[in-house]
């Protein structure tokens, strides 16, 4: 593939729309929520604060957030259908059962037939109480625990490993994973956020749209890469000296294999959430007496960054810093999804807002036109 069309292909640096929710600056590794620093609301916003301002463009009173948290509490239920859906699935991977509970989700949302923006909205504040409840219940029910009813007093970080845990988190865990929350929430024009854009500009439902960006976010170049990044830890073992660390990587370079967790389409620095993740990476080893998938992370970064000029991207240190919390593997992904609903839902409603259906081009590459028709039995 010429460099021409291998950018082309991958419509990368095509404007597609406007949006007024995300700020990406790929060459000075900026990135802000309707003008808000990352590194900004990391420290400062809480997850249901940045739900606010991703779908209201800004940042919410202290009576607008007191309500939007009771009602994302109030989402937090599951229909007992969706439970009993879940546990007729077969074993299978999160992702897989995340885009089929929230699919079944619409079908029990009593908004489900009103397309109206007030209902539009209420959805979205809906998905994203469930979507945390679906990966914590299907997360606690791998491990062989049946659901936690939601604690209502909980915010949605703590709340949400409540349910995946049975036991009330502490302080420094509901931080971290409101930290994540945070950092994962939205992220320009990605993939998956082009999909659900893309699903919606047909006018179809919310849930038809957050299914598309469920299926799009698996995927190892997008959000699946933070599972692949642990089971690549695990992979060069937690006790490898360093010289087994470097042979695998070297390993992986002289096959031209990637590195999951490296390189990325915007960015050309280091990727501002990458930052957060790696020093929560570390505090937690550090809290936990094991710091050794954070430095195993660290030497890897040295060693990428050194030999082919790449920065860590947001499911880098995700992975040592989930392993450390003591989550399972395959809850990487669907947690990043229990994030992004936030982003996702914001540019569906944006979509919606000033709608017009997105229907790209090709260029024809097929055999010449027109061919002659051969009946079945001449060819
Ligand atoms: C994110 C990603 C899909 C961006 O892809 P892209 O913009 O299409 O970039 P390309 O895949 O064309 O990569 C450009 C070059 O960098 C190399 N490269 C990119 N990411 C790499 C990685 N993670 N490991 C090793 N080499 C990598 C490519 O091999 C390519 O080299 P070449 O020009 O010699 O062929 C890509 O970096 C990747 O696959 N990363 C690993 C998966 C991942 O972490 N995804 C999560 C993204 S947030």
């Amino acid at each position: 593939m010429s460099a021409e069309v291998k950018a082309r292909a991958g419509l990368e640096d095509i404007v597609a729309t406007t949006s007024r929710i995300c700020f990406l600056d790929g060459d000075r590794g900026v990135l802000a929520y309707c003008g808000y620093d990352i590194h900004d609301l990391a420290s400062r916003a809480t997850f249901e604060e940045t739900c606010f301002l991703l779908w209201h463009g800004r940042l919410p009173t202290r009576a607008e957030l007191g309500d939007l948290q009771s009602q994302l509490a109030s989402a937090r239920g599951l229909p007992e259908s969706v439970l009993r859906l879940m546990k007729m699935l077969p074993p299978s991977d999160g992702m897989d059962a995340l885009r089929t509970l929230a699919s079944a989700l619409g079908h029990y949302d009593p908004d489900a037939r009103d397309h109206s923006p007030a209902a539009s909205y209420r959805k979205a504040v809906r998905l994203t109480g469930q979507i945390a409840s679906l990966v914590a219940t299907w997360g606690r029910m791998q491990q062989g625990g049946g659901p936690i009813a939601p604690d209502p007093a909980m915010g949605h970080a703590a709340s949400f490993l409540y349910m995946l845990t049975g036991t009330r988190p502490q302080p420094a865990a509901v931080r971290a994973m409101d930290v994540a929350l945070t950092l994962h929430a939205d992220h320009e024009l990605n993939a998956s956020t082009f999909a659900a854009r893309v699903a919606a500009a047909t006018l179809t439902d919310i849930h038809s749209a957050i299914v598309a960006g469920i299926g799009t976010l698996k995927g190892p170049l997008h959000g699946g890469a933070n599972a692949d990044v642990m089971k690549m830890l695990i992979e060069i073992g937690q006790d490898a000296p360093a010289e087994r660390i470097d042979a695998f990587i070297k390993g992986k370079f002289a096959r031209k294999e990637k590195i999951s967790g490296f390189g990325h389409r915007v960015y050309r620095t280091e990727d501002p959430r990458a930052t957060h993740l790696r020093e929560m990476s570390k505090q937690l080893g550090r809290e936990a007496g094991n710091l050794r998938w954070f430095e195993m992370s660290e030497r890897i970064e040295a060693l990428v960054r050194a030999e082919k000029k790449l920065y860590p991207n947001v499911d880098f240190y995700s992975a040592s810093m989930y392993c450390t919390m003591g989550i399972a593997i395959d809850l990487y992904t669907p947690i990043f999804a229990v994030s992004r609903i936030s982003g996702w839902t914001a540019h569906v409603l944006e979509q919606f807002a000033n709608n017009r259906l997105i229907r790209p081009r090709a260029e024809y590459t097929g055999p010449v036109y027109p061919q002659s028709w051969v009946p079945v039995e001449g060819r």
